[in-house]
């Protein structure tokens, strides 16, 4: 069992209150499809709480740690800076938390861009930060009936509307994201396929 409590009081110095209530909500949700899901539910809530653990750091810090990590970000993240807290946070956790679980690693680095052939984790990562019970966008109650019906419907649906949204900002869109995206696709065709057959 992780120490909730030692973990709490470390990120307390890293992000804000607000990112904290954010990373609690998604660690609960985490447990509960995980728990859903068959997956390790403590896993699922520690990666939760820990996955945003270096969304406060000003750019240049950020920059600075992945210098110091090894860590060089893309040329698409670069430029969207908002998207070196996943694979940074993953680095940051490893050190701040004495965490060496690449699932859990992982799980961290692509809970924003999402990649190509994600594992149970990495889905429901990415999912609940969609749907927390904080968050309040357009379309997240649709996304949260599905969540816990079809979990690659619920990440596709949840990848669609921010993809939607990133290209009405006008903003790069990272391609690990369509990957992500046109993976799920298969797999849900997969899936109907199977049910077919
Ligand atoms: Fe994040
Ligand atoms: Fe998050």
């Amino acid at each position: 069992m992780f120490d909730r409590y030692r973990i709490l009081e470390t990120l307390k110095n890293w992000i804000d209150e607000y990112r904290l209530e954010h990373s609690v909500n998604v660690s609960k949700c985490a447990a509960q499809l995980a728990g859903h899901y068959g997956a390790d539910v403590e896993k699922a809530e520690l990666t939760g709480l820990i996955h945003d653990c270096a969304k406060n750091l000003p750019l240049d810090k950020a920059l600075e740690l992945g210098e110091k990590y090894g860590y060089e970000p893309d040329m698409i993240t670069r430029m969207n800076p908002i998207l070196i807290h996943a694979p940074l946070g993953a680095y940051l956790a490893r050190e701040l938390f004495d965490i060496d679980d690449p699932e859990i690693l992982d799980a961290i680095a692509w809970h924003t861009t999402g990649r190509k052939n994600m594992t149970l984790l990495e889905k429901i990562i990415c999912l609940a930060d969609f749907i927390e019970e904080g968050r309040s966008y357009n379309g997240v109650e649709d996304i949260r009936k599905l969540a816990f019906v079809d979990i690659n419907r619920a990440l596709l649906a949840g990848f669609d509307l921010s993809i939607k949204n990133i290209v009405d900002k006008g903003k790069l869109l990272h391609p690990m994201t369509i990957e992500a995206r046109n993976s799920l696709l298969l797999e849900i065709k997969d899936e109907e396929d199977v049910k077919l057959a």
